[in-house]
């Protein structure tokens, strides 16, 4: 999908050259004031009009279009309802998705937004990003495999400019925009690599999309050949990779802006498709698993943003792909393999298979010399039992990259929940016959998984995102549309640049 170009500009909003002008107005609102003031005068009180008729209640949510008859360049305002009470900055995010697309159904074409009633009580450029990310993330649908037009949702926002009233804040807008652009954008790349469906997302193209992002970017890249990965002692992931005629990918990205620190390493799943192997998935849903290769998508789209801002901190990247297959070849049940740090793992559900990858991956970031280790994987269905598609079960060894990331997502509208990782949890995941095994009981399932995972990290600060539960969206409600949700991409972002402020 194409992205929408967002603009922000000063002055008043009557004389934008757009054809939607949208003005707020809050719930209750006995009469019109500022911007949507200017804007009734010119179109000589018909806003008022339809207020006082009942017509305009301003109630959250509320679009309502009003026909300009020519009086301003737009050919129709839209007064768009906030409710009664103050939004926060992720109220403001979410209103904005649901905004964009009541819009497009409106077929509203070049669109002027009024920031007024946004940066009125709230800080301008967090106002200013929020509602472009709102825009450019509640507008993202995946249709390029419908051939045929009709089949397309109909209607178009070709642009966004967010209109300041205030000269002061005017900058601060601007930034906001340029900063949510940039996040959306790396959000809505990760949903286009995680909707494509297996079949045209195998290692190998998620490798070549990698390098088009680094290309792109200025971020170093490097694919590690299975050949490669063998002499490396990439056991665990390797044997994920055996069932499967898809050559596995083995996905490196580099961002330098930090001098000579250490860096901060991303690692993400990268199953392309998950059948479970030999220990077979059902096949109902089973669709669902092109998504599993989120983790990797979701590095990838950081790592698109964190190159387009820049800041001062050294970012590795890590992506372990591959499919997970059943073949002749494939590693079965009780089959003992290892992982490149030499620690041995009983394989006795092909299908607990990120963990595998991830041992790797995990173990190649920190040899790499990462200050911090971030993962992200959907790696376990208990997780969605947990927490459901709400909060993203977050699994920290260290208390302060814990609140690191809690900030980061609170920056961002995406939520965070501390899972533990006591030590009696371990003790479930020894084997009678190698130094861990890769699945336990049905209890606490996820942490377990986390548990086999933290194994890897020895003593480096490390996070353990399981994304299984929000990795897709049945319903277009706020900034999320129907499909994949391009989670955690901009909590890892601003971590990023957190790290560089710090
Ligand atoms: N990719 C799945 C987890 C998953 C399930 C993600 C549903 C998103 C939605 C993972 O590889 C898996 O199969 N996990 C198993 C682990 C079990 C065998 C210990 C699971 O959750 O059932
Ligand atoms: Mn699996
Ligand atoms: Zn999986």
């Amino acid at each position: 999908m194409d992205p929408i170009d967002v603009q922000a500009a000063g002055g008043g909003i009557a004389q934008q050259p757009a054809d939607c002008l949208v003005v707020e107005l809050a719930e209750d609102a006995r009469r019109l004031t500022g911007v949507a003031a200017q804007v009734d005068t010119a179109l000589r009180g018909a806003i008022a009009a339809m207020l006082r008729d009942g017509l305009i209640t301003g109630r959250a949510g509320e679009v309502v279009s009003v026909p300009t008859g020519g009086r301003v360049p737009a050919k129709r305002v839209v007064v768009h309802g906030t409710g009664k009470d103050a939004r926060t900055i992720d109220q403001l995010r979410r209103q904005a998705g649901n905004l964009a697309r009541a819009l497009r159904g409106l077929n509203a074409g070049r669109v002027a937004l009024s920031t007024e009633a946004a940066t009125d009580r709230l800080d301008p450029e967090d106002a200013a990003r929020a509602l472009t990310e709102g825009f450019a993330l509640g507008l993202y649908r995946f249709d390029r495999h419908h051939t045929r037009a009709e089949d397309r949702p109909r209607g178009a926002v070709s642009a966004l400019t967010l209109v300041e009233p205030a000269p002061r804040k005017l900058a601060a807008v601007r930034r906001g925009v340029e900063v949510g652009r940039v996040l959306a954008d790396a959000t809505n790349l990760t949903r286009d690599l995680a909707n494509e469906p297996a079949n045209l997302m195998t290692p190998t193209i998620v490798a070549e999309r990698a390098q088009a992002v680094a290309a792109a970017g200025g971020l170093e890249c490097t694919i590690i050949e299975r050949a490669e990965a063998e002499r490396l002692g990439m056991g665990s992931y390797l044997s994920v990779a055996n069932g499967s005629s898809q050559p596995p990918k083995f996905i490196v990205l580099r961002y330098r802006g930090g001098g000579r620190t250490r860096p901060l390493g991303l690692v993400g799943k990268g199953i392309t498709f998950d059948t479970g192997g030999i220990s077979l998935k059902p096949g109902a849903g089973m669709e669902r698993m092109k998504g599993d290769m989120t983790g990797a998508a979701a590095v990838i789209g950081a790592m698109q943003a964190i190159a387009a801002l820049a800041p001062a901190v050294n970012v590795l990247a890590v992506a372990p792909c591959t499919e997970n297959m059943p073949s002749g070849s494939a590693t079965k049940p009780g089959d003992v393999v290892y992982a490149m740090d030499g620690q041995s793992i009983e394989v006795l559900n092909t299908d607990a298979e990120g963990r595998l990858v991830l041992a790797d991956g995990l173990a190649y970031a920190r040899r790499q010399g990462c200050a911090a280790l971030v993962d992200v994987a959907t790696l376990t269905g208990a997780m969605s039992i947990a927490l459901g598609n709400v909060r993203i079960g977050t699994f920290a060894n260290n208390d302060r990259l814990y609140q690191d990331l809690e900030r980061a997502a609170a920056a961002c509208g995406e939520r965070l929940w501390r899972m533990p990782l006591d030590a009696e949890y371990g003790e479930l995941i020894k084997s009678d016959v190698a130094d861990i095994k890769n699945t336990a009981g049905p209890a606490a399932g996820s942490i377990t998984a986390a548990k086999f995972l933290e194994r890897f990290v020895g003593d480096t600060p490390w996070a353990h995102l399981d994304i299984a539960g929000v990795m897709d969206s049945t319903s277009d409600t706020g900034v999320l549309v129907k499909g994949n949700t391009g989670a955690p991409v901009r909590t890892l972002v601003h971590l990023a640049l957190a790290r560089a402020r710090a």
